[in-house]
């Protein structure tokens, strides 16, 4: 547990050896050179300490100061938030906050911060004096919180809880949540306009907006924008326009000509209107033959000139300039690709390759320095969005060499893995988890690509704890996880083929994604009463659940038909799948078609159609989902 009197992780400015990691990064990551040693003088003082020894901090989201003098930056893996001051590019302060830091906001005048952690489902309420980070307090929020947002004045926060779906304000001074509003599935990006008014949730899996009154504390309405993994929202200065960093799921077929007309799915940058018609504008980002993959990060910056989007799969910051001409936006849908017009390079579109994983931007005050949080480049990165230049990179910290599970995470983030870099194992699997989607990756032995099969398609399984819970694929006819990376590579992805190497370091990173607390537990982390009667629900003969998700990781390993099967499917039967988490797992079953639990226990997956020993009880199976909510 981490108090306030936190471990202090001081860092000093040591640039050497991430900025190798970084190079290698952009060189490609198909062979990444341990960086070589580097001479080191005896630390001094313990805040002189080498840092080379220390965790990955994968900087996830960053907040700016309204001088531009201070940014406080929430890095993923460490659990720790830094301070820099912005002129000298150096870090100031680093303390622990929490488990998985995911956003980070800083009030007006600098002196106050709020970072919300993922898995550790609260708000650290950060005090900034001098140079000097500390935790002065903590409130839970529910679970896997990764936006918030603060008013102008630093007493409110916005958070945004995912597993909830819910925007929560905690009142900072008093450390209480004071409100709870209902939002689309998993909100994530939050952004609140600059007086204060209006608040913009882009809800991961919901494939909408939330626009809210943060005032008068209402959904002022639900906006659906037909876009997926909806990542980072930004509004526009004067108060007008939000945007959406997002992607967007086209439904056929991983083939190869599928793929290069962007009709497997595409990077979008998405705009609304916060008070005007129920519209959406896209632009869509891939140009064919080089797209654009996992668009993350959004800002605009505050003369409203620029809007600059991050690309974490690409390794890119894109720019789009709003003066010059008017932007080509499509209305209430998108263009399979790039629109032609922005490639004739008058200024109003150009790339920008950082390395890494750029994750979330945001821009300083003079409207024209960007500042990008890169994940794995274990950075800050300072680019001119002017000129579409690198001009400076802070190092957070890091070990001096990668460790196969990051080669791992880094292989899991490219793609250049890909058939010209349209997206990552992360597009579908983001996280590690699932987006909720489903995708056709011919992984069912379904031969017949010429028309469109919507019953080939599957719903994108999660992948924590995944190297436990073999055999592979929901038919369950992958039994050895080596190929099964081996064919996400050569058939999800239709990229190169994996090495021996390429694929150790991917299962060593596999091997680290697991699952985060359970919030349906009680306290002390036992079963409430319904519950207990839902676990011997599941163990009774009429139901026998636990004999197809028994064990440990709750499934036998052994392949079942439970009515379900496809007679075009080469394979029938299917693995059942662990029940862990599956409170987050929705929409359930192989193509997704059950969007609750219930749904599904009542309709194809009830007791009676697996035992067929009859129906259980409205009281039995209330009970049940208790139970199943805890897993
Ligand atoms: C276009 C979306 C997509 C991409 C990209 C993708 N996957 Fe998957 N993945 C899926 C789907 C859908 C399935 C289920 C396939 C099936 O069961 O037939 C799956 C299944 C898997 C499984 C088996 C999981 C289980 O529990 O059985 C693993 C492991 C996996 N993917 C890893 C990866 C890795 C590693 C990459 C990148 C090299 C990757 N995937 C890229 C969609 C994707
Ligand atoms: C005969 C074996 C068997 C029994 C008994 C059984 N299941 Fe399943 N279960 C499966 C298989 C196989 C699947 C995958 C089917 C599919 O997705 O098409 C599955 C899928 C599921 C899913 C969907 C999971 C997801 O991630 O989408 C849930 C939930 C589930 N089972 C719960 C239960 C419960 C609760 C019981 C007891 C009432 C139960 N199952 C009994 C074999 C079984």
């Amino acid at each position: 547990m981490i108090g306030s009197n936190a471990t202090r992780i001081r860092t000093l400015a040591l640039k050497s050896a991430p900025l190798l990691a970084l190079l290698a990064l952009l060189a490609g990551v198909r062979a990444l050179p341990a960086p070589p040693d580097q001479p080191r003088t005896t630390p001094k003082k313990d805040h002189d300490r080498d840092f080379s020894d220390q965790p990955h901090r994968s900087p996830i989201a960053l907040a700016v100061s309204a001088d531009g003098a201070r940014i406080l930056v929430a890095n993923q893996t460490s659990g720790s938030t830094t301070l820099i001051d912005a002129k000298s590019a150096r870090v100031l302060d680093e303390i622990k906050t929490g488990d998985r830091p995911a956003g980070v906001a800083i009030s007006r005048d600098g002196l106050r911060g709020v970072v919300a952690h993922w898995y550790g489902g609260d708000v650290a309420i950060l005090t900034l004096k001098g140079d000097k980070l500390a935790v002065t307090g903590r409130t839970a929020v529910g679970p896997e919180p990764r936006g918030v947002a603060m008013t102008p004045d630093g007493k409110t926060a916005y958070v945004t809880v995912g597993v909830a779906n819910e925007v929560v304000r905690v009142d900072l001074e008093t450390r209480k949540v004071t409100g709870r509003l209902t939002v689309g599935r998993e909100p994530r990006g939050i952004a609140l306009s600059t007086d204060g008014s209006r608040l913009l949730i882009g809800n991961a899996r919901g494939q909408s907006v939330s626009i809210l009154d943060a005032r008068a504390w209402k959904v002022v309405k639900t906006l659906e924008i037909d876009g997926d993994n909806l990542r980072q929202v930004a509004i526009s200065a004067d108060g007008k326009q939000g945007y959406i960093a997002n992607m967007k799921n086209r439904r056929f077929p991983t083939t190869r000509g599928n793929i290069d007309l962007g009709w497997v799915l595409g990077q979008r940058l998405t705009r609304v209107d916060l008070a005007g018609p129920d519209n959406f504008d896209t632009l869509s980002l891939d140009t064919q033959g080089k797209a654009a993959s996992d668009a993350h990060g959004v800002a605009v910056s505050g003369d409203g000139r620029i809007i600059a989007v991050s690309c974490g799969g690409t390794h890119e910051v894109m720019f789009f300039r709003t003066d010059l001409k008017r932007l080509p936006w499509r209305s209430n849908s998108s263009r399979d690709l790039i629109s032609p017009e922005l490639l004739h390079k008058d200024g109003r579109y150009q790339r920008l390759t950082l390395g890494g994983r750029p994750t979330e931007i945001v821009f300083g005050p003079d409207s024209r320095t960007l500042y990008v949080a890169n994940y794995l480049a274990d950075a800050v990165q300072v680019v001119d969005a002017e000129s579409a230049r690198l001009i400076e990179t802070i190092p957070l910290g890091g070990p001096r060499a990668l460790s196969l599970a990051r080669r791992g995470e880094i292989l899991f983030h490219a793609a250049e893995r890909s058939f010209n870099q349209w997206y990552s194992c992360n597009t579908c699997h983001s996280d590690g988890h699932t987006n909720g989607l489903d995708f056709d990756t011919l992984n069912d032995g379904w031969q017949d690509l010429s028309t469109f099969h919507q019953k080939s398609r599957k719903k994108v399984p999660t992948l924590r704890r995944v190297t436990k819970t073999g055999p592979w694929t929901w038919h369950g006819w992958q039994t050895s996880l080596d190929d099964a990376m081996v064919e996400s590579f050569t058939k999800s992805m239709q990229g190169p083929r994996a090495s021996s190497d390429d694929v150790k370091a991917l299962i060593a990173y596999l091997d680290t994604l697991d699952y985060p607390p359970n919030p349906y537990l009680e306290k002390d982390g036992g079963l409430s009463l319904a519950a207990s009667r839902g676990r011997a629900v599941y163990r009774s003969p009429k139901a026998a659940c636990n004999t197809c998700h028994g064990g440990p990781e709750t499934t036998d390993g052994k392949i079942h038909e439970v009515g379900l099967e496809i007679p075009q499917d080469r394979y029938q039967g299917y693995n059942p799948p662990s029940l862990r988490g599956l409170y987050d797992k929705d929409p359930y079953l192989h193509d997704g078609r059950s969007k609750t639990l219930r749904e599904t226990l009542t309709g194809d997956h009830s007791a009676d159609k697996v035992t067929g020993l009859g129906e259980l009880s409205k009281e039995e199976l209330d009970d049940l989902i208790a139970y199943l909510m805890t897993l």
